[in-house]
């Protein structure tokens, strides 16, 4: 089905159906190959991006920033210590003033309804780089790096293994779901995902045709896995609780013998990064011969670069 995306925000993935996810991994695997073969263009010429952090970042700001300067556009990054968001002036006030000067707007920070509220009032396209609750342009990068791997998403089997109701976990269930990619979220069920959203992307899973399994058991989940994921046991504003969650989430740490389980000499390791190593996942792990974190990585500018394209051309 042909997707016009012109025009359009990314919030969450709940937004986007499986021809708008289609679309923009079609995209990026185009612009991935161009850029490659030395073949960037000036697509956004005479365009502006606002890039608002409340948090910091490596890949999110690298990929929004160089993907839209080396195609001639001139993004502006702005930090909460720089502008009023939130301090002195409305989340409200400040989306109007921005959507008068500004092409488009990428948001990093805490609460999903300030990314919310940005898209209601900028009137440009908004794109959310991160909140407590989503991910998105993350998961589009994860999305394309499997494709990668293995030519295709349906069908796969995924694991997600951590911290189950934080912003990666929550993004990934859905992005699977979209895309008939089986997904199992293996954590302590003090972590599980809220139930409203797991029976969300239930159904999602069963128009695709896949399967959502939430368990805190490894022998349920890791056999057969082509894709063990993880992410932090502790999230950016979640400091305090860093001692609870060692306790809680050690169990679930992606080792060799937790890979060696999937029993699938083709299973991949994946994570968001940044990764603490010795926790989350064993620096064997995420250095050895099953690991895409690198790739996935340079997929963020990929991905992010088609997002932009197609919402802003
Ligand atoms: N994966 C990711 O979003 O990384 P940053 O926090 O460095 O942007
Ligand atoms: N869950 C992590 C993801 C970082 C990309 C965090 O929010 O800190």
């Amino acid at each position: 089905m042909a997707v016009n995306f012109r025009g359009r925000s990314l919030l969450t993935l709940l937004d986007l159906s499986r021809d708008d996810v289609r679309y923009l991994l079609d995209v990026s695997h185009l612009l991935k190959a161009e850029r490659t073969a030395f073949q960037v263009q000036q697509r956004f010429r005479g365009k502006t991006l606002a890039m608002l952090f409340e948090k910091r970042s490596t890949r999110t700001r690298c990929a929004f920033e160089t993907a839209f300067g080396e195609e001639g556009g001139h993004p502006v990054f702005l930090s909460s210590s720089d502008i009023q968001l939130g301090a002195k002036e409305s989340i409200e006030d400040t989306a109007r003033v921005l959507g008068r000067m500004f092409d488009a707007i990428m948001f990093r920070g805490f609460s999903q309804e300030t990314v919310e509220i940005l898209d209601e009032y900028a009137g440009v396209p908004v794109y959310n780089g991160l909140t407590d609750m989503f991910h998105p342009t993350q998961v589009l990068a994860d999305l394309m790096t499997m494709e990668e791997q293995f030519g295709q998403l349906a069908g796969l089997d995924f694991v997600y293994a951590g911290d189950g109701r934080n912003n990666m976990a929550n993004s990934l269930m859905v992005g699977c779901a979209l895309m008939g990619v089986n997904c199992t979220i293996l954590a302590p069920d003090s972590l599980y995902p809220k139930s409203e959203l797991v029976d969300t992307v239930k159904q999602i899973a069963y128009d695709s045709g896949s399967t959502l399994n939430i368990t805190s058991s490894r022998e349920e989940a890791i056999p057969g896995a082509d894709v063990v994921y993880t992410d932090v046991w502790v999230s950016m504003g979640e400091e305090e609780k860093s001692g609870e969650r060692m306790q809680l989430l050690s169990p679930y740490r992606v080792d060799g013998d937790m890979m060696g389980m999937t029993e699938n000499p083709g299973t991949v390791f994946m994570h968001c990064l940044p990764a603490v190593k010795g926790n989350e996942v064993t620096a064997g792990v995420i250095e050895g011969p099953a690991s895409v974190v690198w790739d996935e990585a340079e997929n963020r500018k990929h991905t992010i670069k088609a997002l932009m394209a197609a919402s802003l051309l």
